[in-house]
């Protein structure tokens, strides 16, 4: 696990971002795993103008959502399909039918996980997995208490989770009560994560994540677990680490050929 903490989210998001754009020059057909919610936000924004500027093309990549709300049609506004064609996918050239998202409607949850989970293996698996996490710790909506050898299924939401995304809704009572989430197995099969965390109310999730025993209570925390990790902070975020100068001593001593930072 690579811990990288930058003052601003702005530069964090940017490493990042210079992260996957590095992975689609070398790797053209790459296969991306992607979360919604704020935190990448700024990373999907570095990409689209990488793409509008510096030419970095996605018309080979292939993409993999992480969730989806149960019961919310692709263009409901609070819908992960809005939120992902809003934010990244109308500013770059991803080609339709590279997109893969769960389906919210699926009228067979089981089939339709079995189905995401074999449309992930039939892509090469994901090459690089975007996570933000959740102020309990969930990734993706792998909420405390999910197997950490979960697979792609149904979960029920907490009703800390339906009060942390009641923002996205109308109104708090909207936010649904399921989802369709990757398991937590499904995540540590990825060749590589980046997590991103920024602000104050991420910092005892991410201290957990990073310091903390590896428990289902702090499925992030599953994460030092996986090979190749690493996880973008912004200073308040990273806050409550305990080996914080090490982290950015790590940082600054680069060796000159490890350049993805
Ligand atoms: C939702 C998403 C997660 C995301 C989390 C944190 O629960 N399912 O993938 O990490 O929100 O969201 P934010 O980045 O807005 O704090």
């Amino acid at each position: 696990m690579e811990v990288i903490i930058t003052k601003e989210a702005a530069s964090a998001s940017n490493l990042a971002a210079r992260r996957i754009a590095r992975l689609v020059r070398i790797k053209p057909a790459a296969v991306l795993g992607l979360a919604t919610g704020s935190s990448p936000l700024g990373l999907y924004k570095e990409l689209i103008r990488m793409h509008r500027e510096e030419g970095l093309d996605f018309s080979r990549v292939h993409t993999f959502n992480l969730d989806e709300y149960i019961g919310l049609p692709p263009d409901h506004p609070a819908s992960y399909h809005s939120f992902m064609e809003e934010n990244f996918f109308r500013g770059v050239n991803i080609p339709h039918g590279n997109i893969h998202l769960p389906d919210g409607l699926a009228s067979d949850v089981p089939s339709h996980c079995e189905a995401y989970e074999q449309a992930i293996r039939d892509a090469g698996g994901i090459d690089l997995q975007i996570l933000g996490i959740g102020s309990d710790g969930h990734i993706g909506f792998n909420e405390p208490g999910s197997s950490l050898a979960s697979r792609t299924r149904i979960k029920t939401l907490t009703p800390g989770t339906r009060e942390d995304n009641a923002r996205f809704f109308r109104k708090p009572e909207d936010v649904p009560y399921h989802v369709i989430t990757m398991g937590i197995g499904t995540i540590m099969e990825s060749h590589s994560v980046a997590l991103l965390a920024f602000g104050e109310g991420k910092s005892v999730a991410v201290g957990g994540a990073v310091e903390g025993a590896i428990s289902a209570s702090n499925p992030s925390s599953v994460l030092q677990m996986h090979p190749d990790a690493k996880i973008y902070l912004d200073e308040p975020a990273a806050s409550r680490l305990e080996r914080i100068d090490y982290y950015q001593w790590v940082f600054q001593n680069k060796p000159a050929w490890q350049t993805d930072r």
